[in-house]
Protein backbone atom coordinates (compact mmCIF):
# COMPACT_ATOMS: atom_id res chain seq x y z
CA UNK A 1 0.00 0.00 0.00
CA UNK A 2 1.42 3.24 -0.92
CA UNK A 3 0.46 7.18 -0.24
CA UNK A 4 2.21 9.05 -2.29
CA UNK A 5 0.15 10.42 -4.39
CA UNK A 6 0.05 9.38 -8.09
CA UNK A 7 -0.64 13.11 -9.20
CA UNK A 8 -0.19 17.14 -7.23
CA UNK A 9 -2.70 19.50 -6.71
CA UNK A 10 -4.47 21.13 -9.08
CA UNK A 11 -4.47 17.85 -10.99
CA UNK A 12 -5.31 16.02 -7.36
CA UNK A 13 -7.86 17.36 -5.34
CA UNK A 14 -9.22 14.95 -2.67
CA UNK A 15 -12.55 16.79 -2.09
CA UNK A 16 -13.37 15.68 -5.37
CA UNK A 17 -14.27 11.91 -3.74
CA UNK A 18 -16.64 14.27 -0.93
CA UNK A 19 -18.49 16.29 -2.74
CA UNK A 20 -21.95 14.54 -2.70
CA UNK A 21 -23.85 11.97 -0.34
CA UNK A 22 -23.75 9.08 -3.29
CA UNK A 23 -19.67 9.51 -4.06
CA UNK A 24 -19.21 9.68 -0.47
CA UNK A 25 -21.21 6.41 0.10
CA UNK A 26 -19.47 5.08 -2.69
CA UNK A 27 -15.63 4.91 -1.57
CA UNK A 28 -16.59 4.43 1.95
CA UNK A 29 -14.03 2.48 3.55
CA UNK A 30 -15.83 1.19 6.79
CA UNK A 31 -19.79 0.37 7.64
CA UNK A 32 -21.25 0.60 10.36
CA UNK A 33 -24.32 -1.67 10.82
CA UNK A 34 -26.81 -3.68 13.60
CA UNK A 35 -24.75 -6.74 13.19
CA UNK A 36 -21.76 -4.86 15.02
CA UNK A 37 -23.48 -4.58 17.91
CA UNK A 38 -23.43 -6.40 21.40
CA UNK A 39 -25.92 -4.84 23.37
CA UNK A 40 -25.01 -4.42 27.37
CA UNK A 41 -27.65 -5.52 29.64
CA UNK A 42 -28.25 -5.23 33.59
CA UNK A 43 -30.72 -7.56 35.07
CA UNK A 44 -32.03 -7.51 38.38
CA UNK A 45 -34.04 -10.10 40.63
CA UNK A 46 -37.33 -7.64 41.05
CA UNK A 47 -40.22 -7.09 38.51
CA UNK A 48 -40.23 -3.98 36.29
CA UNK A 49 -37.43 -1.52 35.18
CA UNK A 50 -35.64 0.39 37.64
CA UNK A 51 -33.67 3.47 35.90
CA UNK A 52 -30.19 4.27 36.26
CA UNK A 53 -29.62 7.96 36.97
CA UNK A 54 -25.79 8.18 35.52
CA UNK A 55 -27.06 6.44 32.27
CA UNK A 56 -30.02 7.60 30.95
CA UNK A 57 -32.09 5.58 28.68
CA UNK A 58 -30.51 2.50 30.83
CA UNK A 59 -32.51 0.46 33.08
CA UNK A 60 -32.21 -2.55 35.52
CA UNK A 61 -34.63 -5.07 33.51
CA UNK A 62 -35.77 -8.03 35.24
CA UNK A 63 -36.00 -11.53 33.78
CA UNK A 64 -39.18 -11.37 32.41
CA UNK A 65 -38.18 -8.09 30.05
CA UNK A 66 -34.91 -9.36 29.44
CA UNK A 67 -36.41 -12.42 27.66
CA UNK A 68 -38.58 -9.42 25.99
CA UNK A 69 -35.17 -7.55 24.84
CA UNK A 70 -33.80 -10.71 23.22
CA UNK A 71 -36.79 -10.74 21.19
CA UNK A 72 -36.46 -7.38 19.55
CA UNK A 73 -32.28 -7.61 19.69
CA UNK A 74 -33.18 -10.38 17.10
CA UNK A 75 -36.01 -8.02 15.50
CA UNK A 76 -33.43 -5.35 15.85
CA UNK A 77 -30.49 -7.49 13.80
CA UNK A 78 -28.31 -7.30 17.03
CA UNK A 79 -26.69 -10.77 17.05
CA UNK A 80 -25.60 -10.79 20.60
CA UNK A 81 -26.51 -9.82 24.44
CA UNK A 82 -23.87 -9.62 26.93
CA UNK A 83 -25.83 -9.77 30.32
CA UNK A 84 -24.79 -8.16 33.92
CA UNK A 85 -26.45 -9.20 37.20
CA UNK A 86 -27.58 -6.39 39.72
CA UNK A 87 -27.61 -8.00 43.20
CA UNK A 88 -29.25 -7.05 46.20
CA UNK A 89 -26.47 -5.76 48.98
CA UNK A 90 -27.76 -8.22 51.75
CA UNK A 91 -27.01 -11.21 49.63
CA UNK A 92 -23.40 -10.31 48.93
CA UNK A 93 -20.53 -11.68 50.56
CA UNK A 94 -16.85 -11.60 50.49
CA UNK A 95 -16.81 -14.62 48.54
CA UNK A 96 -18.88 -13.91 45.84
CA UNK A 97 -20.90 -17.24 46.61
CA UNK A 98 -24.21 -16.49 44.82
CA UNK A 99 -21.59 -15.83 41.51
CA UNK A 100 -22.18 -19.85 41.71
CA UNK A 101 -26.00 -19.97 42.36
CA UNK A 102 -27.17 -22.15 39.47
CA UNK A 103 -30.73 -20.59 40.22
CA UNK A 104 -29.41 -17.68 40.67
CA UNK A 105 -30.32 -14.24 38.37
CA UNK A 106 -27.82 -14.62 35.98
CA UNK A 107 -28.99 -18.59 35.04
CA UNK A 108 -32.25 -17.29 35.22
CA UNK A 109 -31.59 -14.61 32.80
CA UNK A 110 -29.71 -17.13 30.44
CA UNK A 111 -31.97 -19.77 30.22
CA UNK A 112 -35.57 -16.86 29.51
CA UNK A 113 -33.24 -14.98 26.69
CA UNK A 114 -32.04 -18.41 25.08
CA UNK A 115 -36.09 -19.28 25.45
CA UNK A 116 -37.02 -16.36 24.21
CA UNK A 117 -34.77 -15.69 20.99
CA UNK A 118 -32.54 -18.97 20.84
CA UNK A 119 -30.82 -17.23 17.47
CA UNK A 120 -29.21 -14.09 19.80
CA UNK A 121 -25.75 -15.13 21.33
CA UNK A 122 -25.48 -14.59 24.90
CA UNK A 123 -22.66 -13.49 26.71
CA UNK A 124 -21.73 -13.66 30.76
CA UNK A 125 -19.34 -11.68 32.25
CA UNK A 126 -17.07 -14.00 34.44
CA UNK A 127 -16.18 -12.03 37.27
CA UNK A 128 -17.09 -11.96 41.03
CA UNK A 129 -17.65 -8.22 41.15
CA UNK A 130 -21.30 -7.84 41.06
CA UNK A 131 -21.19 -10.53 44.44
CA UNK A 132 -18.33 -9.89 46.49
CA UNK A 133 -19.66 -7.02 49.17
CA UNK A 134 -15.86 -5.49 48.58
CA UNK A 135 -16.71 -4.81 44.97
CA UNK A 136 -13.78 -6.39 44.16
CA UNK A 137 -13.31 -9.10 40.95
CA UNK A 138 -11.70 -11.74 43.17
CA UNK A 139 -11.17 -12.85 46.49
CA UNK A 140 -9.51 -11.04 48.62
CA UNK A 141 -6.94 -12.18 51.86
CA UNK A 142 -4.37 -9.47 53.92
CA UNK A 143 -5.19 -6.90 51.29
CA UNK A 144 -4.37 -8.67 48.30
CA UNK A 145 -6.10 -9.85 45.82
CA UNK A 146 -5.42 -13.76 45.17
CA UNK A 147 -5.19 -14.99 41.75
CA UNK A 148 -5.30 -18.48 41.45
CA UNK A 149 -8.44 -18.98 44.62
CA UNK A 150 -10.05 -16.72 42.30
CA UNK A 151 -9.31 -18.61 39.08
CA UNK A 152 -11.10 -21.75 40.82
CA UNK A 153 -13.87 -20.00 41.67
CA UNK A 154 -14.14 -18.16 38.20
CA UNK A 155 -14.02 -21.55 36.44
CA UNK A 156 -17.04 -22.75 38.65
CA UNK A 157 -18.86 -19.87 37.80
CA UNK A 158 -18.20 -20.07 33.69
CA UNK A 159 -19.51 -23.91 33.85
CA UNK A 160 -22.69 -22.79 35.55
CA UNK A 161 -23.10 -19.71 33.06
CA UNK A 162 -22.51 -22.58 30.17
CA UNK A 163 -24.76 -24.97 31.57
CA UNK A 164 -27.35 -22.50 31.87
CA UNK A 165 -26.87 -21.87 27.94
CA UNK A 166 -24.80 -19.05 27.40
CA UNK A 167 -23.02 -19.15 23.91
CA UNK A 168 -20.22 -16.55 25.03
CA UNK A 169 -18.00 -17.03 28.45
CA UNK A 170 -16.21 -13.29 28.83
CA UNK A 171 -13.99 -13.38 31.70
CA UNK A 172 -13.57 -10.10 32.70
CA UNK A 173 -11.69 -9.89 35.89
CA UNK A 174 -7.87 -9.79 34.63
CA UNK A 175 -6.88 -12.76 36.57
CA UNK A 176 -3.74 -14.81 35.49
CA UNK A 177 -4.11 -18.04 33.53
CA UNK A 178 -7.99 -17.82 33.86
CA UNK A 179 -8.68 -18.45 29.98
CA UNK A 180 -6.90 -21.55 30.32
CA UNK A 181 -8.55 -22.74 33.11
CA UNK A 182 -12.13 -21.80 31.63
CA UNK A 183 -11.04 -23.43 28.23
CA UNK A 184 -9.96 -26.49 29.86
CA UNK A 185 -12.89 -26.79 31.91
CA UNK A 186 -15.22 -26.11 29.06
CA UNK A 187 -13.52 -29.21 27.33
CA UNK A 188 -13.54 -31.51 29.72
CA UNK A 189 -17.34 -30.72 30.14
CA UNK A 190 -18.17 -31.52 27.26
CA UNK A 191 -19.04 -27.68 26.59
CA UNK A 192 -16.71 -27.60 23.71
CA UNK A 193 -18.62 -25.16 21.53
CA UNK A 194 -18.44 -22.55 24.24
CA UNK A 195 -16.92 -19.60 23.09
CA UNK A 196 -14.57 -17.38 25.17
CA UNK A 197 -14.38 -13.78 24.82
CA UNK A 198 -11.81 -12.59 27.48
CA UNK A 199 -11.38 -9.08 28.15
CA UNK A 200 -8.28 -9.34 27.58
CA UNK A 201 -6.33 -5.63 27.63
CA UNK A 202 -8.97 -4.09 30.30
CA UNK A 203 -7.52 -0.98 31.91
CA UNK A 204 -7.83 0.61 35.73
CA UNK A 205 -10.37 2.87 34.21
CA UNK A 206 -12.55 5.92 35.63
CA UNK A 207 -14.80 5.24 33.05
CA UNK A 208 -16.55 2.12 34.65
CA UNK A 209 -17.98 4.47 37.45
CA UNK A 210 -21.76 4.76 36.22
CA UNK A 211 -21.91 0.90 35.13
CA UNK A 212 -20.97 0.49 39.29
CA UNK A 213 -24.16 2.17 39.86
CA UNK A 214 -25.98 0.11 37.82
CA UNK A 215 -24.87 -3.31 39.10
CA UNK A 216 -24.80 -2.12 42.49
CA UNK A 217 -21.51 -2.75 43.36
CA UNK A 218 -20.85 0.84 45.10
CA UNK A 219 -17.47 1.86 46.05
CA UNK A 220 -15.00 -0.11 45.78
CA UNK A 221 -13.26 -1.13 48.97
CA UNK A 222 -12.12 1.12 51.48
CA UNK A 223 -9.13 2.47 50.29
CA UNK A 224 -7.10 0.46 52.93
CA UNK A 225 -4.28 -2.48 52.88
CA UNK A 226 -6.91 -4.51 53.85
CA UNK A 227 -9.10 -3.40 50.95
CA UNK A 228 -7.88 -1.75 47.84
CA UNK A 229 -10.10 0.98 47.05
CA UNK A 230 -8.84 0.62 43.09
CA UNK A 231 -8.28 -2.54 40.90
CA UNK A 232 -4.75 -1.36 39.82
CA UNK A 233 -3.14 -4.59 40.87
CA UNK A 234 -5.29 -6.54 38.66
CA UNK A 235 -6.63 -4.06 35.78
CA UNK A 236 -4.14 -2.58 33.50
CA UNK A 237 -2.12 0.80 34.18
CA UNK A 238 -3.84 3.31 31.44
CA UNK A 239 -0.42 4.14 30.44
CA UNK A 240 0.34 1.13 29.01
CA UNK A 241 0.53 -0.32 25.31
CA UNK A 242 3.11 -3.21 24.88
CA UNK A 243 1.65 -4.84 27.98
CA UNK A 244 -1.49 -4.94 26.21
CA UNK A 245 -0.01 -6.49 23.22
CA UNK A 246 1.40 -9.27 26.07
CA UNK A 247 -2.13 -9.93 27.73
CA UNK A 248 -3.86 -10.46 24.12
CA UNK A 249 -1.11 -12.80 22.99
CA UNK A 250 -1.56 -14.61 26.55
CA UNK A 251 -5.09 -15.11 26.28
CA UNK A 252 -5.04 -16.07 22.61
CA UNK A 253 -2.44 -18.82 23.69
CA UNK A 254 -4.69 -19.85 26.14
CA UNK A 255 -7.52 -20.81 24.04
CA UNK A 256 -9.45 -17.53 23.81
CA UNK A 257 -11.81 -17.07 20.61
CA UNK A 258 -11.96 -13.71 20.60
CA UNK A 259 -10.55 -10.71 22.67
CA UNK A 260 -11.61 -7.68 23.96
CA UNK A 261 -10.52 -4.11 24.70
CA UNK A 262 -11.81 -1.79 27.38
CA UNK A 263 -12.55 1.05 27.70
CA UNK A 264 -13.27 1.52 23.77
CA UNK A 265 -13.21 5.52 23.17
CA UNK A 266 -9.59 6.49 24.55
CA UNK A 267 -8.37 3.03 23.88
CA UNK A 268 -8.52 3.09 19.92
CA UNK A 269 -4.68 2.97 19.36
CA UNK A 270 -4.89 -0.52 21.23
CA UNK A 271 -7.78 -1.72 19.46
CA UNK A 272 -5.86 -1.03 16.23
CA UNK A 273 -2.50 -2.37 17.01
CA UNK A 274 -4.50 -5.47 18.75
CA UNK A 275 -6.42 -6.27 15.46
CA UNK A 276 -2.87 -5.29 13.25
CA UNK A 277 -1.28 -7.59 15.57
CA UNK A 278 -3.17 -11.02 15.71
CA UNK A 279 -5.71 -10.62 13.22
CA UNK A 280 -8.45 -12.51 15.66
CA UNK A 281 -11.70 -10.72 16.28
CA UNK A 282 -11.32 -8.25 18.32
CA UNK A 283 -13.87 -6.35 20.01
CA UNK A 284 -14.14 -3.08 22.10
CA UNK A 285 -16.05 -1.97 24.90
CA UNK A 286 -17.96 1.63 24.89
CA UNK A 287 -18.34 1.76 28.92
CA UNK A 288 -20.82 3.10 30.79
CA UNK A 289 -18.95 6.38 31.46
CA UNK A 290 -18.42 6.35 27.30
CA UNK A 291 -22.61 6.28 27.39
CA UNK A 292 -22.98 8.76 30.33
CA UNK A 293 -20.57 11.39 28.46
CA UNK A 294 -22.24 11.32 25.37
CA UNK A 295 -26.03 11.40 27.08
CA UNK A 296 -24.63 13.97 29.12
CA UNK A 297 -23.59 16.57 26.66
CA UNK A 298 -26.45 15.43 24.32
CA UNK A 299 -28.71 16.12 26.82
CA UNK A 300 -27.58 19.55 27.09
CA UNK A 301 -27.90 20.39 23.82
CA UNK A 302 -24.11 20.25 23.19
CA UNK A 303 -23.64 17.50 20.83
CA UNK A 304 -26.11 15.99 18.44
CA UNK A 305 -27.15 13.05 20.05
CA UNK A 306 -27.87 10.52 16.77
CA UNK A 307 -24.54 11.79 15.12
CA UNK A 308 -22.45 11.80 18.04
CA UNK A 309 -23.66 7.64 18.81
CA UNK A 310 -23.21 6.71 15.41
CA UNK A 311 -19.84 8.48 14.83
CA UNK A 312 -19.02 6.90 18.33
CA UNK A 313 -19.51 3.76 17.18
CA UNK A 314 -18.44 3.80 13.72
CA UNK A 315 -14.94 4.64 15.52
CA UNK A 316 -14.30 1.24 16.76
CA UNK A 317 -15.18 -0.11 13.15
CA UNK A 318 -12.03 2.11 11.41
CA UNK A 319 -10.28 1.04 13.85
CA UNK A 320 -10.81 -2.37 13.04
CA UNK A 321 -13.22 -3.72 15.58
CA UNK A 322 -14.86 -6.66 14.46
CA UNK A 323 -17.67 -5.28 17.10
CA UNK A 324 -18.63 -3.51 19.91
CA UNK A 325 -20.15 -3.83 23.39
CA UNK A 326 -22.49 -0.98 23.84
CA UNK A 327 -25.77 -0.10 26.08
CA UNK A 328 -26.45 1.86 22.78
CA UNK A 329 -27.32 -0.94 20.99
CA UNK A 330 -31.03 -0.92 20.89
CA UNK A 331 -30.84 3.01 20.01
CA UNK A 332 -27.94 3.07 17.54
CA UNK A 333 -30.07 -0.40 15.34
CA UNK A 334 -32.80 1.71 15.22
CA UNK A 335 -30.90 4.60 14.19
CA UNK A 336 -29.37 2.27 11.50
CA UNK A 337 -33.08 1.72 9.77
CA UNK A 338 -32.98 -1.45 11.40
C1 LIG B 1 -16.45 -6.31 36.12
C2 LIG B 1 -16.82 -5.48 34.97
C3 LIG B 1 -16.74 -4.08 34.89
C4 LIG B 1 -17.30 -3.74 33.66
C5 LIG B 1 -17.67 -4.91 33.01
N1 LIG B 1 -17.35 -5.97 33.83
C6 LIG B 1 -16.29 -3.06 35.88
C7 LIG B 1 -14.97 -3.17 36.48
O1 LIG B 1 -14.12 -3.96 36.10
O2 LIG B 1 -14.73 -2.44 37.45
C8 LIG B 1 -17.48 -2.34 33.17
C9 LIG B 1 -18.62 -2.09 32.29
C10 LIG B 1 -18.94 -0.66 32.07
O3 LIG B 1 -18.37 0.27 32.67
O4 LIG B 1 -19.82 -0.43 31.23
N2 LIG B 1 -15.40 -7.15 36.06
Amino acid sequence: MTHTPLAAYPALRLRRLRQADWIRRLVRETVLTPADLIWSMVVHEGEGEIAVPSMPGVARLSVKDCAKAAVEARRLGIPAIAVFPHIDGSKKDSAGKLALDPDGIVARAVKAMKDAAPEVGIMCDVALDPFTDHGHDGIIEGGKILNDATIEVLVAQGLMQAEAGADILAPSDMMDGRCGALRRALESAGHQDVMIMSYAAKYASAFYGPYREAIGSGKLGTGTVENPGDKKTYQMDYANFEEALREVALDIAEGADMVMVKPGMPYLDIVSKVVEAFRVPTFAFQVSGEYAMIKAATANGWLDEERAILESLGAFKRAGAAGVITYFAPVAARMLGA
